[in-house]
């Protein structure tokens, strides 16, 4: 199958509109989960796909620090007579843990990736409910401005709920950003990445059985495949999600040079000028791209760089993401993002009475299933061993065993900034030892993160905040969703203080 690229216009989600309350403030939503039809390229009949409110990626939800936003999501997954579904549109393994207890029914359970909010309302797996079932959440929005998103968490299917299309941006605002005045409203564009293989009929292709990795042809973009984006001659702040199961992305757009301003959890301390920029699957980026000084008529071409040595899987047919065409317009000034962003922002430093952890990554060998699973520290699911307590900070090692997979390591609810890289060798059956030099954060890694790239034979060292109340149970696990399907996926049980 080939499509031709550059031909469909990317979509822009529009902004959720409450039931009551306002958007961008204190509001309540009603998110319906329903099986719909999309069409994904001009040449393409339209796929069948999971939305929210009828749309892939969902509607952007707009919510503003410390107003919370309440959401009412309504699993109304049906067939395609309109009953109710009672199995999944994917072939389900059932081998895998969690299926097996469900029978196939398309449980759901949505998540907001980067939100901290009470354990009830996390997407945490044990709260999953089934289609004609809906549950409402509450978002508190105690952290700042950031780009955050929401998509689907059920046990052992996530990676086929999002890749049937359960995902949408989720971006907080407050003051101290609105005041930076950044390029917005018409010149503020989400583009959130996902790739995907099709049957030459349009339909989606995924695996019957689980595979350890999996990755798409097609580069769907706010879901168009390979777009193009009308531009003016003016800057632009675009932001950035790596949406894939399994596929990293290195971005880079033709041969200019671009800033970066944020990272997943809000603006960097200073803005970072770059050519490329890496992004694992989980990912998000806020960038400023200037096209002021642009011929009318020039295009430019977002793509994808990244080796394949280190992406599990082969490449897509072709590097494009993205193409911006430069439309007749009155060049505005040349603009800079503010040097300083937010000198609140700080690397946090380790300190000798931190309680340190360790968790080596790795696939290993299994009698059932496939015959591989991928684990941390050997364990699953159901085995509790981190209990960090309210307000605390802990060092935290991900140690990635895997000469060829990169694990993008994730932890639900805390943020957390990157305190050290360093190279490992292996030295027996889940025992390494370290090797050269370790190194300080690399600049992408800079700012406050819920996600941290651990590349093949490689220890990663984070420093964890962890929220000052709450508590309950919260997923950790990397984001390739094959490996967090089978069983790259553990929880911490958060405490609270007793005297
Ligand atoms: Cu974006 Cu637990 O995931
Ligand atoms: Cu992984």
């Amino acid at each position: 199958l080939r499509l031709e690229p550059f031909v469909d216009a990317l979509p822009i989600p529009h902004v959720a509109q409450p039931y009551e309350g306002r958007a961008g403030g204190k509001a309540k939503y009603i998110f319906t989960i329903d099986e719909i039809q999309q069409k994904l390229h001009r040449d393409l009949p339209p796929t069948t796909l999971w939305g929210y409110n009828g749309m892939f990626p969902g509607p952007t939800l707009e919510a503003w620090t410390n107003d919370p936003v309440t959401v009412t999501w309504v699993n109304n997954l049906r067939d395609e007579n309109g009953v109710l579904r009672t199995s999944h549109y994917l072939d389900v393994d059932e081998c895998i843990h969690g299926p097996s207890f469900s029978q196939k029914v398309p449980f759901v359970v949505p998540h907001l990736h980067g939100g901290k909010m009470k354990g009830r309302w996390d997407g945490h797996p044990d709260f999953q409910f089934p289609p004609g079932v809906n549950d409402t959440y509450v978002f508190d929005n105690e952290q700042r401005a950031s780009t955050l998103w929401y998509h689907d968490h059920a046990l052992g299917i996530t990676r086929l709920n999002v890749y049937m299309g359960l995902a949408g941006l989720y971006i907080v605002r407050d003051e101290y950003e609105t005041k930076l005045q950044l390029p917005s409203g018409k010149y503020e564009v989400p583009i959130v990445i996902m790739d995907r293989q099709l049957n030459r009929d349009g339909t989606l292709y995924y695996p019957s059985l689980w595979t350890g990795a999996f990755t798409g042809d097609f580069l769907v973009v706010n879901g168009k495949i390979t777009p193009y984006l009308r531009v003016e001659r003016r800057a632009y702040r675009f932001r950035i999600l790596n949406g894939c199961g399994t596929r990293a992305l290195e971005l880079k757009m033709g041969k200019g040079k671009f800033w970066v301003v944020g990272t997943e959890r809000g603006l960097r301390r200073k803005r970072w000028k770059t050519t490329r920029v890496l992004l694992v699957p989980g990912e998000r980026i806020d960038v400023i791209v200037d096209f002021s000084s642009r011929r009318v008529a020039e295009k430019i071409r977002l793509v994808n760089k990244y080796p394949r040595s280190h992406a599990p899987g082969s490449p897509p047919l072709s590097e494009d993401v993205l193409e911006f065409h430069v439309i007749e317009s009155e060049p505005q000034p040349k603009y800079k993002p503010p040097k300083a962003l937010d000198t609140s922002v700080k690397q946090l430093p380790s300190s000798a009475n931190m309680v340190k952890r360790e968790f080596t990554m790795g696939e290993m060998q299994e009698e059932k299933c496939s015959g591989k699973v991928y684990r941390i520290n050997g364990l699953g699911w159901d085995d509790l061993t981190e209990f960090p307590l309210v307000g605390s900070r802990e060092e935290w090692t991900f140690v990635n065993l895997d000469s060829t997979h990169l694990h993008p390591m994730h932890m639900h609810l805390v943020e957390f900034t990157v305190l050290r890289r360093q190279p490992i060798q292996v030295t027996g059956d889940g025992t390494y030892e370290l090797v050269g030099e370790p190194s300080g954060p690399l600049k992408g890694d800079l700012g406050w993160k819920d996600m941290v790239g651990v590349f093949p034979l490689e220890a990663v060292t984070v420093i964890v905040q962890f929220p000052d109340k709450g508590g309950g149970r919260f997923p950790y696990h990397c984001h390739i969703l094959e490996h967090e399907d089978h069983d790259m996926m553990r929880q911490f049980h958060l405490q609270q203080l007793h005297c």
